[in-house]
């Protein structure tokens, strides 16, 4: 049975103080029974992870990393840099790296062998936009992001990545996509890893993210194919984040 896991992205939020009070009220609630938990911080906070995590059952990682190795990359964090800080995820392909960043699914897609080449669990994200849904493409745009990663992936590497579906018009709106339209995506999802490895596809971790909140939380993990969830808003309130974590238990 798939362990069901929730990832808080805290975007480009926090500060020492703050950061300190929200992983010691994470750290102090979390029974670490049937479901896993991380959070995804800004890298520069990713040494105050190692120091106050390391030794907990709650785990951390990054929110991005480079396709390149090392170099003349000014501005980036190569993987084996995330690595020395003792992430365990990397978010790779998040829908606010694609619109501001201009990630492109074949970058993504590099991203992710530089995460799995690191021995990091990287999180890809799909997610289509409101117009797009509203155009009847959400499966066609999702299908071709998640398409771009597999095609660079042996089927051994398929058993080492996370999945995440985020509707781009659910994302810090308050709009929640309904169970039912999540897991009809996900089942999707889960269909198409499947047409490459049937086994991997059974085992793959597939989170729901997009305005994900301890009031919904119950209903969308309850759906078959949902296994957890990568949570923006609610994951930089303690109770919150605990609260979707405990649903997830
Ligand atoms: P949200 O963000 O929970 O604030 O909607 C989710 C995400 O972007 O990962």
């Amino acid at each position: 049975m798939r362990r069901k896991l929730v990832i808080g992205n805290w975007k480009m939020n926090g500060s020492l103080a703050g950061n300190s009070a929200l992983l010691s009220g994470v750290v102090a609630g979390y029974a670490a029974r049937n479901a896993d938990c991380a959070v995804c911080v800004p890298a520069p906070y990713l040494a105050q992870c190692q120091t106050m995590l390391n030794g907990t059952p709650v785990s951390w990682g990054a929110q991005d990393v480079s396709a390149y190795a090392a170099g003349a990359y000014t501005g980036e964090v190569a993987a084996s840099m995330l690595q020395d800080f003792g992430c365990r995820y990397v978010l790779c392909g998040h829908s606010e790296r694609r619109a501001y960043h201009q990630e492109s699914s074949e970058l993504v897609a590099q991203k992710v062998l530089a995460a799995l080449n690191a021995g990091l669990t990287p999180v890809v994200c799909v997610g289509e936009t409101l117009e797009q849904r509203e155009a009847g493409q959400s499966a066609l745009v999702v299908c071709a992001q998640l398409q771009a990663v597999l095609d660079v992936l042996e089927t051994p590497a398929l058993e080492k990545i996370v999945l995440a579906y985020e509707p781009v018009w659910a994302i810090g709106t308050g709009k929640t996509a309904t169970p039912a339209i999540a897991q009809e995506i996900h089942a999707l999802l889960r269909k198409q890893v499947a047409k490459r490895n049937a086994e991997a596809a059974a085992g793959m971790q597939i989170l729901y993210g997009g305005s994900m909140k301890p009031d919904n939380a119950r209903d969308l993990l309850a759906q078959p194919d949902i296994d957890g969830g990568l949570i923006g808003g609610a994951a930089l309130k303690a109770a919150d984040f605990l609260g979707i974590v405990h649903a997830a238990e």
